[in-house]
């Protein structure tokens, strides 16, 4: 089956709009939760694998990548694997499985940060309750492999452990049988990720081929029973929630947790020269210089480090500040434990009137508050990294000028940017939730009129 070509006519958004009424996963976690928003924004449901759309599909130019290039400081990451395809997911897999929210807060407040990947059918059924494979990743080629993470999983004492400590775990592993690339093919939210992270795929697995190398098919039953020796290994599987749409095909390596953005398939023999050569000083600077978007697990300093001598130009102080300015906030407002939180009451109003006042902590977003209480469309996606847009809120900038300076922030460039992507955008209205913290002011703003209003979409 043909799907839509990359940024052809119809539009993402109009996409988004035209999208069919949902179906069930065909696999259905023990404690799946259908929220009502889910139902109203039901995703597209692509079939995959597919045939490659044409290059000439690509021709769209490539949008500048953030400067520097970095991720949001956390320890390590941790790979989930669902036995669901993310062209099957909905717009946001925490609202559908309950169990993947779960590991989701728990990695969350340890500085962790979580993909959930594709692991091949027949990782569970209704009968059994839900668990998962995953396995923790540090920079270094350190990993700790998970074969199943249950309920009761997330609160022993070793699974918390290696999270808390995870630089210094002595239990994480170098060994490292294969290279894996986890590539978003999440199409549910923003269709360019299912469109050219879809062909990318292809393309990958393609270029392993043509190589003679091995390619592991998904699924840990297929990984035990790779006996072949001797031939590189290469496993590459499909992806979600890594954030970035705009800059699709977003890929992450493992191990060595590299983030690499705006990727077309034509790229697969550069990405793949470059994996097996990772110490290559030109293989790797002919790649990041268009693809890098940082390294999980380093902190923002190191990230810039690396950035700099992979593309061999002189670090600069500068360009460390205005990394930590990119990649600051998000961290703080998820590490902050409850207890230590001032609750302040916030009023957001739906988009047909209806007016909720819910608790949030001084210092969370009101992207957390309103996805935490499942309200209207927010489903912050990307995490907070201002790369989604969908944590879209109503707020008057007025709130920005005096009597009520120091409200809300000023409106940045990058997230002026990113509202391009926003349905239902108002002038002077439209906000990231993810960029405002709650604060007593705005708590007392909010109560005195409709407050923040959500958008339907
Ligand atoms: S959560 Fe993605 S832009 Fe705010």
């Amino acid at each position: 089956m043909n799907r839509l070509s990359p940024f052809a006519a119809p539009s993402c958004a109009a996409r988004l709009l035209l999208r069919p009424r949902p179906i069930r996963l065909p696999w259905s976690p023990v404690h799946r939760v259908f929220s009502t928003s889910y139902t109203q924004r039901s995703p597209p449901h692509l079939v995959y694998p597919v045939t490659p759309t044409k290059p000439q599909s690509y021709a769209t130019p490539l949008l500048p990548l953030p400067d520097p290039p970095v991720q949001p400081a956390v320890k390590a990451l941790l790979v989930l694997y669902v036995p669901y395809p993310p062209t099957q997911w909905p717009s946001h897999v925490e609202m559908e499985d309950e169990f993947v929210d779960r590991v989701g807060k728990v990695v969350a407040l340890n500085r962790v940060r979580l993909v959930v990947a594709y692991d091949g059918e027949g990782g569970g059924n209704e009968k059994q309750p839900v668990g998962y494979r995953a396995k923790v990743l540090v920079p270094g080629g350190l990993v700790k492999d998970f074969p199943e993470i249950t309920a009761s999983t997330l609160t022993s004492s070793d699974f918390l452990n290696t999270l808390a400590l995870v630089s210094s775990h002595d239990t994480l592993s170098t060994s490292t049988p294969y290279t894996e690339i986890l590539v978003c093919t999440h199409g549910a939210r923003d269709c360019r990720c299912s469109d050219v992270g879809g062909d990318l795929v292809l393309a990958l697995r393609a270029e392993v081929k043509r190589r003679g190398e091995r390619l592991l098919p998904s699924g840990e039953e297929a990984e035990r029973k790779e006996t072949q020796e001797g031939a590189r290994k290469w496993k590459i599987t499909e992806c979600a929630h890594v954030g970035g749409h705009k800059w699709a095909a977003n890929a992450i390596s493992l191990p060595s947790l590299t983030f690499l953005s705006n990727l077309r398939p034509s790229h697969a023999p550069l990405v793949i020269d470059h994996l097996a050569n990772p110490e290559d000083p030109e293989l790797r600077r002919q790649l990041w210089k268009d693809h890098f978007r940082g390294v999980i697990g380093k902190e923002v300093e190191d990230q810039v480090a690396s950035w700099e001598a992979g593309i061999a130009s002189p670090p600069s102080k500068q360009l460390v500040v205005e990394a930590q300015a990119v990649a600051g906030p998000e961290i703080i407002n998820t590490a902050v434990p409850e207890a230590e939180r001032a609750p302040l009451v916030v009023r957001f109003t739906m988009h047909d009137g209806e007016a909720h006042d819910v608790r949030g902590y001084e210092g969370e977003s009101l992207m957390e508050i309103a996805k935490r209480e499942g309200l209207g469309a927010v489903e912050g996606t990307c995490g907070g990294h201002c790369e989604c847009a969908t944590c879209h809120m109503y707020i008057p900038y007025a709130l920005i000028d005096p009597p009520h300076t120091g409200l809300v922030p000023d409106l940045t460039d990058a997230e002026e940017d990113m509202l391009d992507y926003a349905l239902g955008v108002r002038e002077e209205e439209s906000r990231l939730g993810c960029r405002i913290a709650l604060n007593k002011g705005l708590s007392e703003w909010s109560l005195g009129g409709k407050g923040v209003e959500l958008p339907q979409y």
